[in-house]
């Protein structure tokens, strides 16, 4: 295919350097013809870095959204602006792949959703874990019904101490949260993706500020400021669904937990189980007797050949770029993140309430 797909990349910081350019540098139908960052420098290094030789520089993303040489928007921005940029580069008549989480609420995600639908234009949302070599496994035997039908999953999305003490990750106005909205989303997406269940229909939750109000704290990325830590450090939810499925959502930055698991999800179905633990685990009955599976996900089996596979971003890039340069619906749709970000929503406002939150009144657009 000859076809050049041109990318300009909106925010050029962590995840832009760590999983975007990259991953999009390594694919030869790929151009990287524009960086926008409000920090111009950042956009000028990842130009040098990344750009295609004639790549622009802008300051300002409403300036770089009129630049018709582009084809696709990544946008890698905090999650105050997500909706805004995304929905102007949809308008713009550009292809938008955005960050996770989606939004930093429902309806910001509806308007996403809604903007993608009346420009026909395509978005997706930066789930790369479902492109790992586990959840692509777990996904496709869920597919083809070997666990039966699932009627429980868990959401696992812990950590003892990692709370991201750079950026804007602590302020609530800017993100919207703390760990649920930042790597509960990571896994809430997981288990409704594996589950292939998107209706929800009563959310209950509970968000934590504990461990964030200590001084001095341990912490892998240093102690965090007890008074900028404005979101929540921990939150845990259950959602039961209208098939009368349950799922149970565990987040935390810190906690004092040893069982400490990101990005992950347990499964039980009639027919059997699975979980993320040491690889891949799947289990169940047979002959009267009880198995557990480990599954190889590295090795091939062949001589000489050390069966290392594209990793999680690589994957994600190459099937976005795919998907537009073949007109196929991206993996991941824009209504499941949709789906995603209302679950999370409901998680906090059940908090502040004290009241479960029932799905039936509300206005499901999947
Ligand atoms: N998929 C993942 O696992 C993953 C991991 C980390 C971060 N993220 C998401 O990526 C997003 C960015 O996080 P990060 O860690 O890269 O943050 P970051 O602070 O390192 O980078 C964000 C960049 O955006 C720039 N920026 C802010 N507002 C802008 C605007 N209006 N226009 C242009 N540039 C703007 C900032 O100057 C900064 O350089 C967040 O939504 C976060 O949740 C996803």
């Amino acid at each position: 295919m000859n076809k050049k797909i041109t990318v300009g990349i909106i925010g050029c910081g962590g995840i832009a350097n760590a999983k975007h350019m990259p991953s999009l540098a390594k694919l030869e139908q790929v151009e990287m013809v524009a960086f926008c960052d409000i920090l111009i420098e950042k956009a000028h290094e990842s130009a040098q870095k990344y750009g295609n030789g004639n790549a622009k520089v802008y300051g300002d993303y409403t300036e770089l959204l009129k630049d018709d040489r582009i084809d696709v928007i990544h946008v890698c921005t905090p999650n105050d602006s997500h909706a805004d940029i995304t929905v102007a580069s949809l308008e713009a008549g550009k292809h938008v792949m955005c960050e996770k989480p989606m939004a930093k609420t429902a309806a910001e995600a509806r308007r996403m959703v809604e903007a993608a639908k009346r420009t026909g234009k395509k978005l997706t949302i930066g789930y790369q874990n479902r492109f790992r070599q586990d959840s692509q496994y777990l996904h496709k035997i869920c597919t083809d019904g070997e666990l039966g039908d699932i009627y429980f999953g868990k959401a696992h999305s812990i950590r003892r101490r990692a709370v991201p003490t750079w950026g804007v990750f602590l302020d609530k106005e800017k993100q919207g949260g703390g760990p649920l909205i930042d790597i509960g989303t990571h896994a809430l997406d997981l288990t409704l993706w594996t589950m292939n269940n998107y209706k929800p229909k009563v959310v209950l939750g509970k968000a934590y500020h504990e461990l964030s109000k200590k001084e001095n704290a341990a912490n892998a990325w240093g102690s965090w400021n007890p008074k900028e830590f404005t979101v929540e450090d921990s939150a845990f939810g259950f959602i039961l669904m209208e098939n009368g499925a349950t799922i149970i959502l565990e987040s935390s930055w810190a906690i004092n937990l040893l069982d400490a698991q990101e990005a992950k999800c347990t499964l039980a179905g009639t027919e059997g189980g699975a979980d993320m633990k040491d690889g891949l685990r799947i289990n169940g009955e047979r002959y009267g007797k009880l198995f557990t599976n480990h599954v190889e996900l590295d090795s091939s089996g062949v001589a000489f050949y050390d069966g290392k596979v594209e990793n999680e971003s690589d994957l994600e890039a190459r099937l976005w770029i795919e998907s537009i340069l073949n007109d196929t619906e991206p993996v991941v749709k824009p209504e499941e993140a949709l789906v995603v970000t209302e679950i999370l929503e409901a998680i906090y406002e059940s908090s502040k309430t004290g009241k479960a939150v029932y799905f039936d009144n509300k206005v499901l657009s999947y």
